[in-house]
């Protein structure tokens, strides 16, 4: 049989993911596999007819698919993203409708599941036949456990493609119908007190009703403003995957295009960031991605923390939970507080008014209030993984990552580090072995445990 892989790494034939197709194709070499390297070659297939139609042809002509693709910021690589754009925007959908399918990726885990989800969900919107997710962690092939685990996902994928098993389809379609809207005269703009603000916008052709909430939130605030399309940051390439950022925050890119100065100067600047998209397939745009993706010169580390965000977005948002779980998820790891997230979905120009004054009443509150929420476990999980793999595994790599964490006391949430912990640990645990307190300690665990709360309660309002 012949099996196409889709390389979503922008390294290409050094991709590491890919290694894991290539230890599959080596168990089975009775089948054909071949890797197309489209997130590499975006800018070829994008530009060049004949270099898109011959991909396309490829995929027509397979058996199966794999796509084979690496973590980047919670999803796939911005070209990658861009390349399943053009497969809708070009109506090719048809090479792809009925195959047998299944995602493979590698990451550290951290929003793996959102970066699966959105594939299995393109799957289901080409019609594809999704047998299985798999996502190792990016050093699995070199443990015994992971490459049995390996060799089960391409057992049971080929034995799908053999047997013609049946598939069931996860995500429902997503259907939306675009309308225009033109924003009604602002009342009163709010004051945003002194804090630095940026509306960025992705001014994307046939988008017009992004402009239109873009400066409909312009007019309501008032105060120092940056009005920013994303199409006019001059950003010339993708994140390329190279690392080079991990010592210093140091791009590869750094005085190459405008990306990294404008992010420096403007993003990192500012209190409150408002970021505005049309949703695309199952996401923003592959522009958007791309933005995200550069800023991981700055690796790890929560350079926007204490902000304030929202997001505004184009599009059936009430059916993107997998959206929602990656706009919220980015804000949280990052420690930004975001405030809300207004769709034009709502149908009316009167509703979209009122959402977006409401918003941008909230915000400035926000703001200067300097409000904080507690992190959901999209957060909190998230932080632990980045703590754990900065001091562990990721160090030697990411070094600048390991002084900002140091610097910011992230090191000091081990719990291992904590005093009161430990000694909770050491005497309170084999006190409570002791039968008498042991007995004790169970018969009055619900009162004891809410008691700290109840004199919390007391003393409400009395400071
Ligand atoms: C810019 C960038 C963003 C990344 N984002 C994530 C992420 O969100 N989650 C994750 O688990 N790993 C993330 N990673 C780690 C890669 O997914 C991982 O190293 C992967 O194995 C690389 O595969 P490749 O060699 O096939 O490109 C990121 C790496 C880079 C360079």
């Amino acid at each position: 049989m012949k099996i196409i892989v889709l390389n979503g790494s922008p390294k290409g034939d050094n991709s590491g993911t890919l290694q894991y197709v290539n230890y599959l194709a080596k168990l089975h070499s009775q089948h054909q596999f071949e890797a197309l390297h489209v997130a590499q070659r975006i800018r070829r297939i994008e530009q060049d007819p004949a270099a898109f139609a011959e991909t396309i042809e490829k995929i027509r002509q397979a058996d199966a698919v794999i796509w084979s693709f690496p973590l980047y910021y919670m999803l796939v690589h911005g070209h990658y993203k861009r390349f399943i754009e053009l497969i809708f925007e070009r109506g090719v959908q048809d090479a792809f409708a009925g195959k047998y399918t299944a995602a493979i990726s590698t990451s550290i885990h951290f929003f793996d599941n959102t970066a699966h989800n959105y594939i299995h969900g393109i799957c289901d919107d080409l019609g594809m036949r999704f047998v299985e997710s798999f996502s190792p962690d990016m050093s699995d092939l070199f443990n015994l456990e992971g490459r049995k685990q390996l060799e089960g996902f391409g057992r049971r994928f080929l034995a799908a493609l053999e047997t013609g098993a049946p598939t069931q389809r996860k995500y429902a379609p997503v259907t939306w119908q675009p309308w225009s809207y033109q924003p009604g005269p602002v009342n009163s703009p709010k004051d945003l007190g002194g804090k630095k603000t940026v509306i960025l916008y992705d001014g994307e052709p046939g988008q017009a009703n992004i402009l239109s909430m873009a400066q409909r939130l312009r007019d309501s605030l008032k105060g120092e403003v940056r009005f920013v399309n994303l199409r006019e940051v001059d950003i010339k390439a993708g994140c390329q995957g190279c690392i080079h950022c991990g010592m210093d925050n140091e791009c590869v890119f750094e005085g190459k295009d405008g990306y990294i100065e404008f992010y420096r100067s403007t993003i990192m600047t500012s209190d409150v960031l408002i970021y505005l998209g049309a949703i695309h397939d199952r996401y923003l745009s592959a522009r958007w991605k791309t933005f995200f993706d550069r800023s991981f010169f700055n690796t790890h580390t929560p350079v926007l923390r204490g902000k304030h965000m929202a997001f505004v977005l184009s599009g059936p948002f009430s059916r993107q939970e997998n959206l929602h779980e990656l706009l919220q998820g980015y804000a949280e790891v990052m420690d930004i507080q975001l405030v809300g997230v207004v769709s034009d979905e709502v149908g009316s120009p009167v509703d979209l008014d009122a959402l977006l004054d409401q918003l941008a009443a909230n915000i400035t509150a926000a703001a200067l209030e300097k409000s904080t929420r507690p992190a959901t476990f999209l957060g909190v999980g998230g932080m632990k993984v980045f703590r754990d793999d900065i001091w562990g595994r990721l160090r030697a790599v990411f070094q600048a990552d390991y002084r900002a964490y140091r610097r910011l006391g992230t090191f000091k949430t081990f719990p291992q580090r904590q005093f009161g912990v430990v000694m909770l640990n050491t005497f309170g645990a084999p006190l409570l072995r002791i039968p008498p307190v042991k007995r004790w300690f169970q018969k009055s665990m619900i009162k004891n445990m809410v008691m700290p709360a109840k004199q919390m309660v007391e003393r409400a309002g009395a400071n």
